[in-house]
Parts: C-alpha cells; structure tokens; sequence
C-alpha cells in the first residue's frame, strides 16, 4: 500500500488528537504505529481507514482520496477494508459463524448461500471450524479476535486495520494472535495496526511510525526506529517500554 498523508487535524473538543500529522510512505505491507497512550495512533487509524473525517488537511490510501471524500464515497471505501479493534468487537448473541455471514449478508449484499461459503472459508482458514456454532462467550479471548481477524478478511480487504488486537489478551492468547496476523502478512495482506508489543512491531512491520502529540515524530523502517532512533523522545520510549 502507499500512503500520502498532510497536515492532518481532527479535533475532539479541545483535544487535538491529530495535530498537522504528516507521513508519507511509498510502499508497505505493514505499517505499525506505535507511540505513548494518548498520542492519536487510533484515531490516525479510524481516519486511514475512512471511519471518520480529519478537519483539516490532505490523506491519500493508494488510489483513494478520503478528505474531501461525500459520505456515500467513504462509506464504500469503508466496506473495502478490514478491521478490528482492541475490544472483542463480536456480536455477543451471534455465534462465531454467524458474526461472519451476518456482515457479508447485511453490509455487503451477499446472499446468504454465498456469505455462507465464504465464512466456512474464513473459519477453516483460521482453525475455528469446532468453534464456528459457539457464542463469544464460549470463545477464549484469542479465539474471539481470531474469529474477529477471521470476518474481516472474509471480504478480501485492500488494507486491514488493527487497533492494538491483543492488548486485553494474556501472553499465550497474543502469540496466538501474533502468529496469525503474521501469516496474513506473509500471505500478502496489506495492515495498518497500531500495538504495544514492540517486539512484535520489529518482527512483523516494514514501516514504523512514532505517533506522539497528534504526530509522526519519526518513521522508517523497524531497524532504523528500533536499532538507531533520531529522535530523543522516541529514544527514550523504546528504553522505557523495552526493560521490561
Ligand atoms: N472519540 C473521541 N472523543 C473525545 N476525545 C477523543 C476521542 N478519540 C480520541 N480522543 C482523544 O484524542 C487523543 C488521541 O487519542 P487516541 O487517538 O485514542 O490515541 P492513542 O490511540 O495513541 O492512545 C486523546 O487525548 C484522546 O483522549
Ligand atoms: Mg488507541
């Protein structure tokens, strides 16, 4: 993917959580965003991603210009991504198999033969077919951000977006989680996803980006970031963050 972004701002009251964010990148499978709590990684993403309007400036994801974009034009764009986000966002009363059909059915206007096929896809390629008739519930939390990893890909998204995926999951559940979205990149499945794990960022990213105070306080590539920072504040993070 290739991402043009200039001069971003959105506002929220008197916060501004994006502050004149600029970033370019020409070309990346997976950009991680990293930085402190606070400083506009999710609402970076949510704009990215055509979930909300910036107020001001300029941002361009491959071929689609999303700041000036009419709601009918980002709500399409919308549909052609993935996401997930930190908190299980499962429909609770749905089993795992029909939080996948459901969406391709009600927001994608497949009919139900069709969303059906491509969620018993989506649940063998992620291992969930013994859990595919189960309420989240009944899922661990890893199962429940596979089973939320697995309806995002179920339409085949340009770029899938990942909001700290396994922050509320224990060790064990976020390697599992980890495998996963890095078998999707390897796979070929372009990702945004902003994330606390810092070694996971190294491992997984080819672009990083240090989003801090509603900026890009510096981004390249993880060995660059992580081995040799320019920047002080981000110097100091990655000594803070990485001694434990
Ligand atoms: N929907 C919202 N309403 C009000 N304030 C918000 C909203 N979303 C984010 N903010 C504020 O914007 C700033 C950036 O938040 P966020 O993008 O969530 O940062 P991060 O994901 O890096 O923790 C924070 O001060 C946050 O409180
Ligand atoms: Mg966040």
């Amino acid at each position: 993917m290739r991402l043009e972004v200039d001069h971003l701002g959105k506002t929220y009251g008197a916060t501004r959580a994006l502050d004149g964010l600029s970033l370019r990148v020409e070309s990346s499978r997976v950009l991680v965003l990293i930085g402190p709590s606070g400083g506009g990684k999710s609402t970076f993403l949510r704009v990215l991603g055509g979930l909300e309007l910036p107020d001001a400036g300029q941002v361009r994801v491959n071929t689609h210009e999303l700041a000036g974009a009419s709601p009918p034009e980002l709500q399409a764009y919308r549909r052609r991504n993935g996401f997930l986000f930190q908190q299980f966002n499962l429909f609770p009363h749905l089993t795992a198999r029909q939080n996948i059909t459901l969406p391709l059915e009600k927001v994608h206007g497949h009919d139900p033969a069709v969303a059906s096929t491509m969620g018993e896809a989506a649940l063998v390629r992620f291992g969930l077919i013994d859990h595919a008739d189960k309420l989240p519930a009944q899922l661990s939390g890893g199962q429940q951000q596979r089973v939320g990893i697995a309806r995002a890909i179920a339409v085949a998204p340009e770029v899938l977006f990942l909001d700290e995926p396994t922050s509320a999951l224990d060790p064990e559940m976020t390697a599992e989680v980890l495998e996963l979205i890095q078998e999707l990149a390897e796979a070929g499945q372009d990702i945004i996803l902003s994330t606390h794990e810092m070694g996971f960022a190294r491992a997984v990213a080819d672009q990083v980006a240090f989003v801090a105070a509603g900026k890009i306080e510096e981004a390249g590539a993880p060995a660059e970031i992580f081995g040799a920072p320019r920047s002080e504040q981000v110097r100091r993070f990655l000594s803070r963050v990485m001694r434990y």
